[in-house]
């Protein structure tokens, strides 16, 4: 080999090192921030405000619902807009997987949301960041904090029915959830005050009601309150419908506010993944819920925190992914 040959080769080597190494550099810098739409849709934040508003005057639950969609989407493959597929000749939608069948709701919101800003800025907004600011107006309209949203996520064009299936699972042990936390980068102060979004919404009996009757050795759970489980199990009878649904906060129901974690105080969580937090034996978790049931301002706080960096998962940004026309599907399918 001729030494210019050789050099040739090594300097164009060299050249794919740079080019590799600025697009790792860019993927990792890649920022989201509150003022991507500034000069293109300006007006955002008030859209979405506004229809999750009028949503809410006819739906109390529908804060709830659109703050799990949030969710599910981000820790499925990111927050990519993945959970908004419908299934099609191409994609086998997370809305059919065991968490989210007959469970997740809010869709049509969504797409009442996505229409009203198309409206105002058309092939703008991605879907991913409309379930971010849709979270954010319903924690802020039923009493609980309001935030920056950091913006300019893009939309993907695959779904995952099988991580949609490996989602956090009300019957995980707390080691368990840890895990799934901490594999999308989340530690136990964002597993707790996360879980604290459990302050609204409702719960199906099927999600609990094995704590009601033989949990352990044929007895309920031992960090069931004994009164709060004769009330579920009034609700929830042996044998009865699995879709009848629950407060998942007993006290204040449709309020965002610290009462989950006072609940938790008092053995009336209703989920065993909510209790654990709580109940599990020398578990780091346990502190911080004190922590919350002793501050509301702190919890709330930790909660914005937690939902930035819920948010921070694997955004699409730059040239990957699309701008959805229709939040349900991929362009041009
Ligand atoms: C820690 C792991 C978590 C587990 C195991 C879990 C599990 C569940 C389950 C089983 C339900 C009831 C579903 C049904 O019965 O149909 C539920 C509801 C709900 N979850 Fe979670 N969840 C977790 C974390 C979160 C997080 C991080 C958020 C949001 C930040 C969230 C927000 C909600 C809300 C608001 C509802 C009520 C939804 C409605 O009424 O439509 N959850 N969750
Ligand atoms: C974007 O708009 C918001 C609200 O109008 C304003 O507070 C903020 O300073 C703007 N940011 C930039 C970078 O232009
Ligand atoms: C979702 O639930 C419906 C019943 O409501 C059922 O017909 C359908 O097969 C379920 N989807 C999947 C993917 O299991
Ligand atoms: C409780 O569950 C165990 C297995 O988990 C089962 O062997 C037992 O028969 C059940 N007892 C009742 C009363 O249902």
């Amino acid at each position: 080999m001729s030494s210019s040959s050789s050099s040739s080769s090594s300097s164009s080597l060299l050249a794919a090192l740079a080019i590799c190494l600025a697009l790792l550099f860019q993927g990792s810098r890649a920022q989201l921030r509150p003022s991507f739409y500034n000069t293109t849709c300006p007006d955002v934040s008030a859209i979405v405000l506004s229809v999750v508003q009028e949503a809410q005057r006819s739906d109390v639950r529908i804060t709830a619902s659109l703050t799990r969609l949030f969710f599910h989407d981000c820790f499925v493959q990111g927050c990519d807009g993945s959970i908004l597929l419908d299934d099609s000749a191409t994609i086998v939608s997370e809305k059919g997987a065991i968490p989210n069948n007959n469970s997740l709701r809010g869709f049509n919101v969504v797409d009442n949301i996505k229409a009203a800003i198309e409206r105002a800025c058309p092939g703008v907004v991605s879907c991913a960041d409309i379930l971010a600011l849709a979270a954010e107006s319903s924690v802020r309209s039923s009493g609980g904090p309001s935030w920056s949203v950091l913006l300019g996520r893009r939309d993907g064009t695959t779904a995952n029915r099988n991580a949609a299936n490996n989602l956090p699972s009300p019957f995980d042990p707390l080691s368990t959830l840890q895990s799934k936390f901490s594999a999308v980068g989340l530690g136990n102060t964002d597993l707790v005050a996360l879980s604290g979004a459990h302050t609204f919404g409702r719960a199906q009996c099927k999600s609990f009601s094995n704590r009601l009757y033989n949990f352990s050795g044929g007895r309920p759970d031992s960090t069931l309150n004994p009164s709060y489980r004769s009330t579920l199990q009034q609700n929830c009878p042996q044998g009865g419908p699995g879709s009848t649904l629950n407060n998942l906060d007993p006290t204040t129901p449709n309020t965002f506010d610290k009462n989950y974690f006072n609940n938790l105080q008092g053995n009336r969580g209703l989920l065993q993944s909510d209790q654990e937090l709580l109940s599990t034996s020398g578990a780091p978790t346990a502190s911080i819920v004190n922590s919350f049931a002793n501050s509301q301002g702190t919890f709330f706080q930790s909660f914005v925190q937690s939902m930035i960096n819920m948010g921070n998962i694997s955004p699409l940004t730059a040239s990957r992914g699309q701008i959805r026309s229709n939040c349900r599907r991929v362009n041009g399918s």
